[in-house]
């Protein structure tokens, strides 16, 4: 089913997971890649190609985050303790708002330093501020922060759902997965 219920996450949902945290781990990595690579061709080529994935993620994190607010989301087992829960639901707010924060602040600092690039080498972007060294200097910094607490969170997310499965042993891993559809009465 596209959408979730109150059991089970939808193929939608799933999906934008999926696709998010792939083009997400991929970017993390490229970002660190690029900025070490001496300026010449093969830098602007990585960082046209980090920056358009980047404002990718942007439009499917706005797709995902409408979608989010429409649906239901499966409650967590009853088992938990109220901060168990309190931790879960605030690292999922903070890993959404990461996702925005990063792709705007990259955006911030292409823009104020004036480089223009096109989409995957096809559409001009436009540049959001205008002209503003101050302004991309502090964008970078933000980008880098936001970076580094993003690998933190994941770190905490994925440790998370590991022990959800292999301690808890629950099934908040499994309701994630593809194509898994586990307790409730729905179809
Ligand atoms: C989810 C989206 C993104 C992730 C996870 C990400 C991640 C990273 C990482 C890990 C770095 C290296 C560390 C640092 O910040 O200095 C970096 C650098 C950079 N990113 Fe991104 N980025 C994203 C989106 C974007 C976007 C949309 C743009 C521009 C349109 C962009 C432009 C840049 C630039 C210009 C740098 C080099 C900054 C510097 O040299 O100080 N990024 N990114
Ligand atoms: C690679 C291993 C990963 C595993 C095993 C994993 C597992 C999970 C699971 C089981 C949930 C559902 C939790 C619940 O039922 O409340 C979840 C939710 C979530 N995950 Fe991941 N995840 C991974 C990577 C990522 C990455 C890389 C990102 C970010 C780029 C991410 C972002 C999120 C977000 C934002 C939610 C909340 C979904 C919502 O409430 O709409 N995950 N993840």
């Amino acid at each position: 089913m596209l959408q979730n219920t109150s059991e089970n996450w939808g193929s939608l949902a799933k999906g934008f997971h999926w696709l998010i945290a792939i083009l997400v781990l991929g970017m993390i990595a490229l970002g660190f890649i690029a900025q070490d690579t001496p300026r010449g061709p093969l830098r602007v080529e990585l960082f046209t190609w980090h920056k358009s994935t980047g404002l990718l993620i942007l439009s499917l994190m706005t797709l995902r985050l409408l979608w989010r607010l429409v649906n239901p989301v499966p409650i967590l087992p009853p088992s938990l303790k109220g901060w168990e829960k309190f931790v879960a639901h605030l690292t999922h707010w903070l890993l959404y708002a990461a996702l925005f924060v990063m792709p705007l602040s990259g955006y911030t600092i292409t823009s104020a330093a004036n480089v223009p690039f096109k989409f995957y080498k096809l559409v001009p972007v436009p540049l959001l501020v205008p002209p503003d060294r101050a302004l991309s200097h502090q964008a970078a910094d933000v980008h880098e922060w936001t970076a580094w607490f993003l690998i933190g969170l994941l770190g905490l997310h994925v440790a998370a759902a590991l022990r959800h499965h292999f301690l808890l042993k629950d099934d908040v891993l499994t309701k994630m997965l593809p194509g898994t559809r586990t307790g409730g009465s729905e179809t």
